[in-house]
């Protein structure tokens, strides 16, 4: 199976087990924007726990907000975001359909990159035990053809986005020869720029009316309240402002399901520091929040660090976290030091003093900023592709499994009497009161146990418990668990540990070593 048919099926998993569905489905849906199911949401709401509790639990010095999306207008001028929150876009002039210009040449930068892995992989086969992989690829004539190529066209496009050369930009597709996939030809309209934002009006009437936006980012209901939040918590720098909310961007490709939407969801934070100790904190947090990743065991190989080329118009480093998804190592989250750019625009905008006093300097400051922004959105999708297993069984069975952490799993167990009758499922729900006031616990009686063992796997229910004769007997119930299938045999009254001890997120913060 092709990583791209693995992601169609992902995709209609997430349909068919109650993780996503189209927004306004019944006509038709609407581009980019989706809404979470029964158990999406439960996926959604453990993910925005881990990380919230991991800031404001796990760090004394951050606390939370939950600012408005609506802002007052002046905050995007003062932020950039009016001047400066575009993207360039082409259109192609056969198939009228528009195009992001950077991602049409990162796509080919990263075609380059595939047939160098194809050649790569090739001459592994042909040469067998005694292939020498860097010697090839650093002496290969055709490796060498396309990396050059490859370079030049990336040292073009970087400086192109830092000068915001568009020109140069649709030269670069024209020099690539990049087509359009709909139409096949190469007949672009130029280079344009786009403003991101969405915006409408605010007041009754239309003379009254002031145009307002919704926020693209959360980040600044921080920023505006940095003096609101350092003065009533008393917070000493450094220390940091946590939030989780939505943010709109209105994309202009929209492609990869919920990887790029319009209306999606981000968990930011803003960390306050002392001028000159900012590139000190952006390698800590950089360090703190890959940390955050791998703790959920997808293996550490399938995340890497990728600094930006061009750095948004408020920092002065920026690099990502990308996962390795089904269709190739993709950004999750951000951490960008912001310079004094936010507090500082925001000071001069508003004409309040935005600043800290610091006692140990015995001076005032404007703060500088290090920031960590991860979607929700695209964390869940991480976790999905990650954690979206087919296997085969013995006797040539076959099952899906969502190998979703058991901390992050919608729900924790499943009881199952093994039959409709005898009182079963009258302990069954016994066991489902003495679980519930913790975990999400689902009560399942219909069909053989195997098929309802396969619709829990499917949405990642890390516990089955079945209830038998035995039980009216000793009192003991069948454990069967998800990812090795393995079955125990334990007493009801044990049940309660069992499962708080994997479903904890204590085991996953304490890898944290915070
Ligand atoms: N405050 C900084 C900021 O917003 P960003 O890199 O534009 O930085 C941060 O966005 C994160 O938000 C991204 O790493 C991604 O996870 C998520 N994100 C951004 N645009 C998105 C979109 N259109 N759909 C889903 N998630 C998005």
């Amino acid at each position: 199976m092709t990583q791209e048919e693995l992601f169609k099926k992902l995709v209609a998993h997430c349909k068919e087990y109650g993780f996503i569905f189209p927004s306004s489905e019944i006509y038709d849906g609407l581009g980019a924007v989706y809404d979470y199911g029964q158990n999406g949401v439960e996926l959604k709401n453990n993910i925005k726990r881990y990380w919230w509790d991991s800031m404001v639990k796990l760090h004394e010095n951050i606390v939370g907000i939950d600012a408005a999306i609506f802002m007052h207008p002046k905050t995007w001028e003062a932020s950039g975001h009016v001047a400066a929150f575009n993207d360039p876009l082409i259109d192609n002039k056969d198939s009228k359909k528009r195009y992001r210009a950077d991602v049409l040449i990162e796509d080919w930068i990263a075609k380059q990159d595939e047939k160098i892995a194809k050649e790569v992989e090739k001459a592994r086969k042909r040469f067998g035990e005694s292939f020498n992989e860097a010697q090839y690829r650093s002496t290969s004539p055709r490796v060498l053809e396309t990396a050059a190529k490859r370079d030049e066209v990336h040292k073009r496009y970087a400086d192109a986005m830092n000068a915001n050369d568009l020109t140069e930009l649709r030269q670069i597709i024209l020099d690539c020869e990049i087509a359009c996939p709909i139409s096949g030809t190469r007949n672009w309209t130029d280079v344009r720029q786009f403003n991101l934002m969405f915006s409408t009006q605010m007041g009754s009437t239309a003379e009254g009316a002031s145009t307002i936006y919704l926020r693209p980012e959360t980040a600044q209901g921080i920023f505006v309240n940095y003096l609101n939040v350092q003065k009533t918590a008393r917070m000493k720098i450094p220390f940091g402002i946590a939030q989780i909310g939505k943010a709109f961007r209105n994309e202009i490709v929209a492609r990869q399901f919920i990887f790029r939407m319009r209306e999606f969801e981000q968990m930011e934070m803003q960390f306050f520091v002392q001028p000159g100790t900012e590139m000190e904190w952006w390698r800590r947090w950089k360090d703190i929040r890959m940390a955050w990743h791998r703790a959920l065991g997808f293996g550490d190989d399938n995340y890497r660090f990728h600094d930006h080329e061009k750095l948004a118009h408020y920092a002065n480093a920026a690099t990502d976290i990308e996962y390795n998804f089904p269709f190739g190592f993709k950004e999750v989250e951000g951490i960008h030091s912001r310079t004094d750019f936010d507090l500082g625009r925001h000071q001069q905008y508003s004409g309040k003093k935005i600043q800290y006093f610091d006692p140990e300097r015995g001076e005032s400051y404007v703060p500088y900023v290090v920031e960590t922004s991860i979607g929700v959105d695209r964390m869940f999708l991480q976790i999905m592709s990650a954690a979206y297993t087919e296997e085969k069984l013995e006797g040539g069975e076959e099952r899906v499994v969502l190998r979703i952490p058991p901390q992050l799993a919608p729900t924790k167990v499943a009881v199952m009497p093994l039959v409709k009758k005898d009182g079963l499922p009258e302990v069954a729900q016994k066991i489902i009161d003495t679980l519930k006031y913790d975990h999400n616990v689902a009560y399942d009686e219909k069909d053989s146990i195997g098929k309802r063992y396969r619709r829990q796997d499917a949405i990642g229910t890390p516990f089955c418990v079945t209830v038998d004769h035995q039980t009216l007997e000793d009192n003991t119930v069948t454990v069967r668990h998800r990812d090795t299938m393995a079955q125990e045999r334990i007493p009801i009254d044990a049940l309660p540990a069992m499962v708080d001890g994997e479903v904890s997120f204590r085991k996953l913060f304490k890898k944290l070593g915070l």
